[in-house]
């Protein structure tokens, strides 16, 4: 039976995933056992042409009325911002039972606790693979793959934006405006690009991060953050000089009275891993007791990585593989509160 799917928002990521069920159809059917389809949708102009066949699909001015869609398997949300739609969309569907799949770190990042409680007591899953890292499966990675590991740190260059900034000055030579311009216009940045360049996006993924890496709840207002505003073509030239790339980065890492957890711009010796992730790839790095260090790099934002990862969630709906919101049954840790670095 077909596993019908309703989408809130169809910008860059919501265009996206329509664009993809459609097009990957036959191997999607075969992956989920079962066709995924979007039935039903919800943005804010009816008239706006997105680029995708919306024929024949129920539109919802009201994008929270998808939680009260009976005809709906699923809830796919892509409109984005902390509160507001996103999170009544997110909870109302959460409260009725029915499973969602967001895009939306500022959102987890904010009330993920409280979301993968409400997710817990209703039974409705919970999925976001899409808000870290764009196409690159980091969340299944880390919560599945390394689920044998007590995971010492975890890291990466998690803003496409910036990194596509940064990439473009230096190898372009273009400046910071016009990069930035560019970003915007192929779907990299945020509604509101200062959360990119002034790392409060890398700073929700990398909260996302270390919630599932070490256990428990970070407080976003403790972390140390600082974004690329300021990085200056010659900051960038320097930094060549000296063998170096600018590279914004997340890093959290367990220390003795909790975890320490910073975004900030950092110099990256050329020829080290990172620095060889460029425009607008990123990377994410997990260190664990077992495995030792793990790379992970793809591309980090845009229609087709971001449409990837929500389709990957689809699948894993559709199977019926439904994981806990922060990872296996173990109790969270019991550490004190974590100390953040300022
Ligand atoms: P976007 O292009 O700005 O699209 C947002 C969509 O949401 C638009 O279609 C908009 O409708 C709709 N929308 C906004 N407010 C609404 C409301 N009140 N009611 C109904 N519809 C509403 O954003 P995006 O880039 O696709 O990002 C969506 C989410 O994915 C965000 O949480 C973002 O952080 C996350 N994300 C984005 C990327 C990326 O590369 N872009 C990657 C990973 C995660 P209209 O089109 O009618 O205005
Ligand atoms: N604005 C985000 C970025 C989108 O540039 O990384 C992907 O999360």
């Amino acid at each position: 039976m077909t596993l019908k799917v309703g989408i809130a928002g169809l910008g860059t990521v919501g265009a996206g995933v329509v664009s993809l069920l459609q097009a990957n159809a036959g191997v999607i059917t075969a992956r989920a056992g079962r066709p995924v389809e979007v039935v039903a949708v919800s943005a804010r102009d009816r008239g706006k042409d997105r680029g995708v066949a919306l024929d024949g699909l129920r539109w919802h001015d009201d994008p929270v009325a998808l939680a009260a869609d009976n005809d709906l398997d699923a809830v796919v949300e892509v409109m984005g911002g902390a509160e507001g739609p996103a999170r009544a969309l997110v909870e109302a569907s959460l409260e009725a039972g029915k499973p969602v799949v967001t895009a939306n770190k500022a959102l987890l990042a904010t009330h993920g606790a409280a979301l993968a409680a409400l997710s817990e007591r209703t039974g409705a899953a919970l999925a976001y693979e899409a808000a870290v890292a764009g196409g690159i499966p980091a969340i299944k990675a880390i919560r599945e793959g390394l689920a044998g590991n007590k995971l010492s740190r975890v890291a990466g260059i998690l803003n496409g934006t910036c990194n596509y900034i940064l990439t473009e000055m230096r190898v372009q030579g273009l400046p910071f405006d016009t990069v930035l311009a560019e970003a915007q216009r192929l779907g990299y940045a945020e509604a509101d690009p200062s959360f990119d360049i002034d790392g409060v996006d890398a700073a929700h993924k990398l909260a996302i991060l270390a919630a599932l890496a070490f256990g428990r709840p970070v407080d976003l207002s403790a972390l140390h953050i600082e974004g690329i505003r300021h990085v200056s073509a010659l900051d960038i030239a320097l930094a060549g000089e000296l063998g170096y790339r600018i590279k914004l980065l997340g890093i959290a890492s367990r220390e003795a009275g909790g975890v320490a957890a910073r975004v900030h711009p950092c110099m990256v010796p050329v020829g080290s891993p990172l620095a060889a992730v460029e425009g607008v790839f990123n990377a994410v790095l997990a260190e664990g007791d077992a495995v030792g260090r793990v790379v992970l790099q793809g591309r980090g934002a845009g229609a087709g990585p971001t449409a990837s990862a929500v389709v990957s969630d689809l699948v894993d709906l559709a199977r019926g593989r439904l994981t806990p919101v922060w990872g296996a049954a173990e109790p969270m840790d019991t550490a004190p509160p974590m100390p953040m670095e300022r």
